[in-house]
């Protein structure tokens, strides 16, 4: 069985990773959404949010699982026996970063390659970044994630 492995910080998922989930899990016998902790952004979500949120708008996505993990992503992939990290690209602003993680990556252990998917056009410009400042700045998301993600950054924001 080819099982591939979707990691990122999804602080929080956006119609783009979704994208990118249903298009990724044509192409394995198995897609591992993995929601991990990147230590060089400040996360609005929980871990254990973003798992959560990301379980709701997943719901009837065959043949994926959503998992959290800490530590190093070379650590998850193999725990979980995936064959492939699977990593969208949106634009060249992306690549000089994915390339670096990739090589990086490969370098840690080299018998797991990283595949990556375009983003869509109608998503290339979607990043969760943006979506967190337009929420704080009372801007509408709803065209860019899925309605429970808008409910759970208006709680949020309001908590905040
Ligand atoms: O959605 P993001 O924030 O772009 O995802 C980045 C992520 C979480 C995939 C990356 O930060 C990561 O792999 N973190 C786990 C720790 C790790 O392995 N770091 C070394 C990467 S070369």
């Amino acid at each position: 069985m080819k099982a591939g492995l979707f990691p990122g910080s999804f602080d929080p998922v956006t119609n783009g990773h979704i994208d990118v989930i249903r298009r990724a899990g044509k192409l394995f016998d198995k897609l591992i959404v993995a929601v991990a902790v990147n230590e060089s952004k400040d996360a609005m979500f929980t871990l254990e949010e973003r798992t959560e949120l990301l379980k709701t708008v997943c719901k009837g996505i065959p043949r994926i699982e959503i998992i959290c993990f800490e530590g190093l992503l070379m650590n998850a992939v193999k725990t979980f026996g995936t064959s492939a990290v699977v990593r969208g690209l949106r634009a060249i602003s992306d690549f000089e970063y994915e390339f670096q993680m990739a090589m990086m990556n490969r370098e840690l252990d080299p018998n797991y390659e990283t595949v990556f998917l375009m983003s869509s056009p109608s998503y290339s410009f979607v990043s969760s970044r943006m979506i967190k400042e337009i929420v704080k700045l009372g801007g509408d998301v709803s065209p860019f994630v899925p309605p429970a993600i808008v409910e759970a950054l208006k709680r949020k924001h309001k908590h905040n």
